[in-house]
This record gives structure tokens, C-alpha cells and sequence, in this order.
């Protein structure tokens, strides 16, 4: 049986069918993968209530490793028994086995585990772009990180921390605040208990941050956007409460002629040589204990329609991986 998670329709967690999906040989530029283990991401919910759109039925996930088990042909760049992993499309990654363009694969060091690279890839590859090419990251900076705590969070926390950054992270309960400071987050903010914007001005003395790293979407923007000192950014990154509001960009001119960007981690990684670059680095800065994955959540894949039940109500923290 090819243990397979599959949706022929959006909706909530109950859509999610565990199915034994027949795979075929592997096409030009394909190969086989048998999968370990399988990244937990906040996306994979957008695609799987209809935010994201994709054809039906389909498969769900973007992230995954394993061992190379067939290799189809014109495929040069892995080999039979290669350890790999990958962070991104096509959909279909809650599975035991599949098949994948071999042109998205990255080989892994030994020293990465399957169950580290699963949990890592896609939320590491976003810290490190967010902060290597969005917004250069400074030393001695002030920076504004929303939902500190979750998978992407963590590890933001410690990226910041190893580049000498004051990281203030959003949180929504104490104990997400003192994880989120143990992994080198300077200040937090409980949200439900404070105002972020008021936080942010007392730490920066009113001068507000150059960037604002927002994940949350539709009810943190403009507060976001009034963190930010005359000339900062916005990076709006996801949208984990709902979609950003429509606006007038005369609130970006009010503000102090702010910029604004939507990045999506697909478009930093679709020239090989960045992604090459990118993965290089993040397996760099585990090698060099800068980064800890923590994988607070680990589920058997029959169990992912609870893994996404817990990931949407925010009783995770770090990153979630799904074992099939
Ligand atoms: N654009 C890209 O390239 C890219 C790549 C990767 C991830 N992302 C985005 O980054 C964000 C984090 O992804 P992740 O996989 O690491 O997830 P996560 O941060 O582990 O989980 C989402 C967190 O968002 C916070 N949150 C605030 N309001 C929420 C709401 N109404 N419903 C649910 N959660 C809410 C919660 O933290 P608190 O309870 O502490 O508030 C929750 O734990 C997501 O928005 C994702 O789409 C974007």
C-alpha cells in the first residue's frame, strides 16, 4: 500500500482521506521518492480550505524527504539510494511514496536527519530569504516578527539572535513568550494582553523598526504597517488569520512613504543556483548549532486531519512533521 493523503474537495480537517494511491514509473526528470517523513506547513491549510487554489482531487503538502528509489529518465542530478529532501510544488507530499521532478531536490548532508530536513526546509528556506534578500538583516537592528513562537518563528528567533538582531516577536500566550526568548527572541509581546504597536514604540523610542516580518494577515496589517519608521517595509508573508484587506496605497505615503512586498518562497528558490545557495546555508547554520529545529509535534500521516486541527487552533509551537 502507498500511504497517501488526498482531498477531492476544500473545506475543514475532515476532508483529508488517507488513500493507498497508485504510483507509476517515474517520467523524464522524475524519480521516485520514499518519503520519511513529511513537513507540517501553515500553507498546506490554505490549499486545503480553497485560499490556495488547485485542481481537484489532488494531493496536499510541500515538503518532504527520503531515499531516491527509481530514477526516471534525462534525471542527472540525483542517484538510486540518494538521501534527499525538497520544499515545494507540486503538491502532494502528505505521502509514503511519490513521484517528484528531480530538479527540486536537494541532496542531504549526513549529519541532517529525514525528520530534521522534513521540518526544516520550507520554514529555514523562508527565514533565510526573508532575512538574506528580502530585507537584509543588521547587526544591532530592531526588528518586529509576528507569531515568534510557531514553526517559522523559532527559527527566525534564532537566525536573529546568531546575526546579532533584536528580535520583537508576537505571541499569543506566556508560554510561547518564554519559548520564543529561549530561542533568542529578544522581547515579546502577548497579544492578548498588550498592543504590539504601543510595545514596539516604548522598545524603539518612538522611532518604529525598518522591517516588519507580518505572517498573520488580515488582523495584524495596518498595526503592522504603524510599526514601521518612515522609509521601513512590510514584508506581508502569509495570512494565517485570513487575507490582507484591500487598500488604498495612500496608506503607505500617510505613514512615511513605506514599502511594501508579498514574497512567496517559490519564487527565491526557482533558479537553481539560489535554492543551491539557500539550502547550503540553512544546512550550514544547523551544522553549526546557530539553528535548533524543534519538532514539537510529531503525527502518524493517518493522523494529519488532527495535526491540522492543532496547527489552525495554535496549540503548536516550533515545526510539526507527519511520519507515514
Ligand atoms: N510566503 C512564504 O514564502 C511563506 C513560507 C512559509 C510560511 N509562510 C507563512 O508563515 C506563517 C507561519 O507558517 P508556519 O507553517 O510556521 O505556521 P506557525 O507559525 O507554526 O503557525 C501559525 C501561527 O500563527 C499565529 N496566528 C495568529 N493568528 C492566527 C489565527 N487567526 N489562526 C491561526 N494562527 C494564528 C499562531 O501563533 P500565536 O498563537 O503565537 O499567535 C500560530 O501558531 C504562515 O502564515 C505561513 O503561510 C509563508
Amino acid at each position: 500500500m502507498n500511504k497517501t493523503i488526498r482531498i477531492a474537495q476544500n473545506g475543514g480537517p475532515e476532508v483529508l482521506k488517507l488513500v493507498d494511491f497508485p504510483l507509476g514509473k517515474p517520467g523524464i526528470g522524475e524519480v521516485r521518492l520514499h518519503q520519511k517523513a513529511c513537513g507540517l506547513n501553515y500553507i498546506d491549510v490554505y490549499f486545503r480550505t480553497g485560499l490556495y487554489k488547485q485542481l481537484l482531487p489532488a494531493g496536499l503538502g510541500l515538503e518532504g524527504a527520503g531515499i531516491v528509489e527509481e530514477v526516471g529518465p534525462e534525471v542527472t542530478n540525483v542517484n538510486v539510494g540518494d538521501r534527499v529532501a525538497y520544499a515545494g510544488g507540486p503538491t502532494g507530499a502528505y505521502a509514503e511514496r511519490r513521484i517528484m521532478p528531480a530538479s527540486v531536490l536537494v541532496r542531504l548532508p549526513d549529519a541532517i536527519s529525514f525528520e530534521t530536513a522534513a521540518a526544516v526546509m520550507l520554514q529555514g528556506l523562508t527565514v533565510q530569504y526573508l532575512f538574506r534578500r528580502t530585507y537584509k538583516i543588521k547587526p544591532g537592528e530592531t526588528i518586529l516578527f509576528h507569531a515568534a513562537a510557531g514553526g517559522v518563528g523559532l527559527l527566525a528567533c534564532q537566525w536573529a539572535k546568531a546575526y546579532g538582531v533584536k528580535m520583537i516577536g508576537t505571541v499569543s500566550s506566556d508560554a510561547k513568550a518564554e519559548l520564543a526568548k529561549a530561542n533568542g527572541c529578544t522581547y515579546t509581546v502577548n497579544i492578548n494582553e498588550e498592543s504590539f504597536v504601543e510595545r514596539v514604540e516604548e522598545i524603539t523610542k518612538g522611532k518604529g523598526v525598518p522591517v516588519v516580518y507580518d505572517s498573520i494577515g488580515k488582523d495584524t496589517f495596518f498595526d503592522s504597517l504603524n510599526c514601521l519608521s518612515p522609509l521601513g517595509l512590510m514584508v506581508s508573508f502569509g495570512s494565517s488569520s485570513g487575507p490582507v484587506p484591500d487598500f488604498n496605497l495612500t496608506e503607505l505615503s500617510s505613514r512615511g512613504s513605506l514599502f511594501i512586498t508579498r514574497p512567496s518562497l517559490m519564487h527565491y528558490t526557482a533558479v537553481r543556483s539560489d535554492l543551491d545557495q539557500m539550502a547550503t546555508e540553512l544546512f550550514a547554520m544547523i551544522e553549526r548549532k546557530k539553528l535548533r529545529v524543534q519538532i514539537n509535534q510529531r503525527y502518524a500521516l493517518a493522523d494529519v486531519a488532527q495535526a491540522h486541527k492543532d496547527l489552525e487552533a495554535r496549540k503548536t509551537t516550533g515545526s510539526s512533521i507527519l511520519i507515514p
